[in-house]
């Protein structure tokens, strides 16, 4: 195998801070040292992959590197007991496409600890359509609904486009919630068919929205933006809701005061997909594969190769990009 080269999307420093990825050979023997040696089937685009591969520090120091934080293959050679050659694995969060060299690539080498077996129900494909955005959904779901019933109330989701927002509206409107999509884009047809019930747009949500407290209009919401967005649903959240919080497109600040939280006992949960326990991980994948997984997931993604990144790379970074893309590596 170690004469072996492979396929990958390679970002290479070409300049003080500019960087440009390319799609190259390169030899099996580049890739760090790691329990499983896997052949990756698909991997999918999230928010963190443009910013590894446009060379944000706070996500990818190591240069030349292959982002993509998400894969879904077979291993092929393995140090580990548990992961058989032949076994089916999803490998998600740790340091996976941020200074280990991740899924844009037809191979990876990865800890035996990172990977979780393919549960049954799920095909790699489907599993790289949620890949670590649905993931964070479910995560997501998983507190949220822990708390508050569909009969609550209307659950606000933010960036409700995005790949973290789209499934938690896939996903929510499945198991019967009413959900309200927050967008910046006048097209609905992708959140009516994920069961959206109403989509309001950002200047809406924001409008009149300085004082500390607001009329309680959701029973909880899935945010994906921060800052303002964030702050108003957290204002505009009843009697001990639950606001969940995992990403800052909009902003990373939080301006607001303590009022919600201790005149109504708003609750705000952060997500963290990165850290995940193991047995919460394996949870949350096993109800990606059975109830969790609604009939529109086949409809929500574009399928694209190695070539296809830089395009995609470019609409993701710039809020345009509308539900998930999967990348094929097969
Ligand atoms: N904490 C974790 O474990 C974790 C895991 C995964 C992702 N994340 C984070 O979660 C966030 C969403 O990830 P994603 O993969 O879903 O990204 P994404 O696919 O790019 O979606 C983000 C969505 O946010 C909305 N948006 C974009 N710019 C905005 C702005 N300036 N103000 C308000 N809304 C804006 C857009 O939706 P609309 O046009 O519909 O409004 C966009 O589609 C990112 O910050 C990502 O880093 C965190």
């Amino acid at each position: 195998m170690e004469n072996l080269s492979y396929k990958a999307y390679i970002v290479e420093e070409t300049g003080k801070k500019e960087f440009k990825g390319q799609v190259r050979q390169t030899p099996l023997e580049n890739l760090p040292q790691g329990d499983l040696l896997i052949r990756v089937h698909y991997s999918s685009l999230n928010y963190k992959d443009a910013l590894s591969a446009t060379g944000n520090p706070g996500v990818t120091r190591k240069f030349p590197h292959t982002p993509g934080i998400d894969a879904a293959g077979v291993v092929e050679e393995s140090r580990d007991p548990r992961f058989p050659k032949g076994e089916a694995v999803i490998v998600t969060s740790y340091d996976l496409g941020m200074n280990t060299w991740g899924g844009f690539g037809q191979y990876i080498r990865v800890p035996a600890d990172w990977a979780v077996k393919l549960p049954q129900g799920l095909t790699m494909k489907e599993s790289m359509i949620f890949g670590t955005a649905g993931f964070t959904a479910g995560m997501s779901v998983h507190k949220l609904i822990r708390t508050v019933g569909p009969d609550q109330g209307d659950i606000l989701v933010t960036g409700a486009t995005g790949g973290v927002g789209s499934l938690s509206v896939g996903i929510l409107s499945h198991l019967g919630y009413k959900v309200t999509a927050l967008s910046g884009k006048t097209d609905t047809t992708l959140l009516d068919s994920l069961g959206a019930r109403a989509v309001i747009s950002r200047e809406s949500l924001l409008e009149n929205s300085k004082p500390p407290i607001l009329k309680a209009s959701w029973a909880g919401a899935i945010d994906t933006v921060g800052g303002e967005i964030l702050a108003t649903a957290i204002k505009a959240t009843g009697q001990d809701g639950v606001v969940t919080c995992c990403g800052n497109v909009a902003s990373p600040d939080l301006p607001i005061n303590v009022f919600p939280f201790i005149l109504r006992g708003v609750s705000l949960l952060g997500i963290d997909s990165q850290h995940c326990p193991m047995n919460l991980r394996q949870t949350v994948w096993e109800r990606l594969a059975s109830d969790w997984k609604f009939p529109m997931l086949e409809k929500i993604y574009d399928e694209i190769d190695l070539n296809d990144l830089d395009n995609k790379i470019g609409l993701i970074l710039n809020g345009k990009l509308t539900g998930r893309t999967l990348v094929n590596l097969r």
